[in-house]
């Protein structure tokens, strides 16, 4: 059989408490995106032909964050092995190999899970594959029971483990593929008389061996396989992932003045020679194509620079931003929902929101969209070719043509038709000597 006939059950029923939080424990975010979303691409990745998800009650956010994958509800939480139970009816009509996942991995990856598929599918063809690691603190994970010739005999969870048992270092990394023919059956035979009063998914291994059905491990890095349970583990997760991301950002091209400080999202897609400068970070959905300089202490989220443009320092890009080739985007200025054309710049102290800026149009220091009134948001309009000068408040809706100029301090509330200028301020009085006498004027009151 092929690695793209099998299916992925991804368990994501804990109300993980430890967490400390009303959010489901999967959603909690690494690298931008929710923790599910990790398991969830990894098995695309993977090539899964069928991926589904076990929620418990009132997790109709996890539902909708792993759509358009299926889920089944787990109604009360009695253990991994009642979890797979949950799952089955969405295997529904499949009897390849079965990938038991966790939603609280984030790390693991597309090509760990296909190696434990080859596994299954290896000439000894295993009923089930368990992916082993050795973690320095082995503590509360399953160990594994293995005989002389390395064969997995079962799995012993920490509470049940006897102190030789517990000296063992090869351990559960959570994550089994199973036959999918003998999944059933094994689960048929599962018990809740342990120490939990649960469903021990890991006990399927030691009813197969009663079989005479023979269980294999293949190991793994443990960073992959690190199971998020608590804040503290989050962080390491993120740091883990992250470290991840900027290697693979560097190996594809980019150059990170000074990685570690760099904070990317999983989505984040980075082209040839970008240079990247310290503190800068990347919320999910930004693309930037080759050759893109970004300065220090950027933020960008849901943007899109296209090529040859400057970022920065200092610029923060919302949802909804573009950036047209050779744009110069300066330090304090603000893009959302705005499209700037090819080689336009907007380079100092701006915010620019709900607009579109037309080619080589300059936006002078301290322009400002006024996009809201109150109530609701509205359009400007910049053609090509336009320069607005400093301080200009253009407020929406408003249209200014192309080749149109603005003079500075203006208070832009009508539109301004191409090639016109417009001067919207009050107009400039100049008092010859007046200064002079005015000074003059309060030193002869101060000596009275
Ligand atoms: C499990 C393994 C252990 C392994 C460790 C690796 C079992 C019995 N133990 O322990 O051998 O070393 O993972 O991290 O499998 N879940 C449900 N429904 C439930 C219980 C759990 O969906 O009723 C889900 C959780 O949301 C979580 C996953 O299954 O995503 C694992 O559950 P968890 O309680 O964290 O298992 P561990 O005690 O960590
Ligand atoms: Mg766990």
């Amino acid at each position: 059989m092929t690695q793209s006939g099998f299916a992925c059950l991804i368990l994501a029923a804990g109300r993980g408490t430890r967490m400390r939080s009303r959010l489901p424990k999967v959603l909690h975010r690494v690298a931008g995106l929710p923790m599910v979303t990790h398991v969830v691409a990894a098995a695309e990745a993977a090539g899964a032909a069928r991926i589904g998800v076990v929620v418990g009650p009132e997790m109709a956010d996890v539902a909708a964050a792993v759509a358009p994958h299926g889920t089944a509800m787990q109604a009360a939480q009695r253990g991994t092995g009642d979890a797979v139970r949950a799952g089955l009816p969405l295997l529904a009509g499949f009897d390849g190999p079965v990938l038991v996942l966790f939603g609280d991995t984030p790390l693991v990856r597309p090509g760990t899970l296909g190696r434990l598929v080859e596994t299954l599918e290896s000439p000894e063809a295993p009923t089930v594959a368990v992916l082993g690691m050795r973690p320095d603190e082995p503590d509360a994970y399953g160990r594994l029971i293995v005989d002389e010739s390395g064969a997995l005999q079962a799995i012993v969870e920490a509470a049940e483990a006897t102190p030789d048992q517990r000296a063992i270092g090869l351990c559960n990394g959570g994550l089994m593929a199973f036959d999918g023919a003998r999944l059933a059956v094994l689960l048929a035979a599962l018990t809740d008389t342990n120490a939990k009063g649960e469903f021990y998914l890991t006990d399927t291994v030691a009813i197969a061996h009663a079989h005479g059905w023979a269980c294999a491990v293949a190991e793994a890095d443990t960073d992959e396989i690190l199971g998020v349970n608590t804040r503290v583990d989050l962080a390491a997760a993120e740091a883990a992932m992250q470290r991840r991301l900027r290697f693979a950002a560097m190996r594809g091209g980019a150059t990170l003045v000074d990685p570690d400080t760099v904070w990317l999202a999983a989505d984040t897609r980075l082209g040839q020679d970008v240079t990247i400068g310290p503190s800068v970070v990347f919320g999910p959905g930004v693309t930037v194509a080759d050759g893109v300089a970004i300065g220090a202490f950027c933020h960008l989220e849901g943007v899109a620079i296209e090529r040859g443009a400057r970022i920065g320092p200092f610029a923060r890009l919302r949802p909804g931003a573009v950036v047209g080739e050779d744009c110069h985007v300066g330090n304090f200025v603000e893009i959302k929902n705005a499209r700037l054309g090819a080689g336009a710049k907007v380079n100092h102290l701006s915010y620019v929101g709900d607009a579109a800026v037309g080619a080589r149009s300059n936006i002078g220091a301290g322009t400002i969209t006024c996009n809201y009134d109150g109530h609701a948001k509205h359009h400007t309009e910049i053609g090509a070719d336009v320069f607005v000068g400093s301080n200009t408040a253009l407020v929406a809706p408003v249209t200014v043509g192309d080749e149109a100029l603005i003079a500075a301090g203006s208070v832009i509330t009508a539109d301004v038709p191409a090639g016109a200028m417009a001067v919207a301020r009050g107009r400039q009085a100049t008092k010859p000597g007046r200064a002079r006498s005015w000074r003059a004027a309060v030193a002869a009151k101060r000596q009275t």
